[in-house]
């Protein structure tokens, strides 16, 4: 088991954000959290990476309790978070950014390298732009760049916020296609999206979350077949 969330209960003031969430990741998994806006993912996502600090519950990692771990030190064990909302450094190039994603490894420059030309391989238009400034790349690229930067550190556990959203439809089949194939490379990803049928698609498991709860999870071919989620999140 590489992640291992038990029981969690998040808070933002008198606000119960998470109410008991409990998930599994296994190495070289791709699990996708579903929800609508407001669910709590982001949250979880928060909760894990040691940005809000949980009242309640257990997270392992690795092995090891991160609860109470602050964010950089849960960083150099291995979990890297793409936020949601492309939070680039928008008058910094490109390649600063790669850069600043692998900040954890300041001391293996030679690896920083070799992670960043894996991350042009996967999208040459950064290799292109290197020397542009984040700020002037299209919606697509940008999710492009929070993706790579998110693997300069070279994580053991990807964490993906919304990768799909506000970004053109043509370029959301790539976004996702890439997803699948960095996970098929042996990334372990926990994918959050509103876009059920893609990330189900490309999962191995699901979890539906609804107002900080666990509603439905299983297998992701069998809950594409689940009214509830038929219904709730694929319209259909
Ligand atoms: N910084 C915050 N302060 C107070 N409430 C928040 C904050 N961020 C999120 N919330 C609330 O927590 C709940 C879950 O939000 P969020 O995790 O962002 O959901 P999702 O990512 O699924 O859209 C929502 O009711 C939201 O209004
Ligand atoms: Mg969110």
């Amino acid at each position: 088991m590489l992640l291992k969330v038990q029981d969690i209960e998040t808070w933002y003031g008198s606000a119960q954000a998470l109410k008991g969430v409990s998930l599994k990741v296994e190495s070289g998994e791709l699990i996708s959290i579903l929800g609508a806006n407001g669910a709590g993912k982001t949250t979880l996502l928060r909760t894990i990476s040691g940005l809000i600090e949980p009242k309640k519950g257990i997270i392992e990692f690795a092995g090891r309790r991160i609860d109470r771990m602050g964010a950089e030190e849960i960083v150099r064990l291995g979990v890297s978070h793409c936020p949601e909302g492309r939070k680039l450094f928008p008058q910094m190039t490109v390649y600063k950014n790669l850069l600043l994603g692998g900040y954890v490894r300041k001391t293996d420059p030679q690896g920083i390298r070799e992670t960043m030309e894996e991350a042009f391989h996967l999208f040459p238009v950064l290799k292109d732009r290197q020397g542009q400034l984040a700020g002037t790349l299209s919606g697509g690229e940008q999710q492009m760049l929070v993706i790579s930067r998110g693997l300069m550190s070279r994580p053991k556990l990807l964490m993906l916020d919304e990768p799909s959203l506000g970004i053109a439809p043509l370029l959301v089949a790539r976004i996702f296609e890439v997803i699948k194939d960095i996970n098929r490379r042996g990334m372990t990803i926990l994918l959050v999206e509103q876009n059920a049928a893609e990330a189900l698609n490309i999962a191995h498991h699901g979890y539906v979350l609804e107002t900080g709860e666990v509603v439905l999870s299983g297998e992701a071919r069998k809950l594409l077949n689940e009214e509830k989620v038929r219904q709730a999140y694929l319209g259909v």
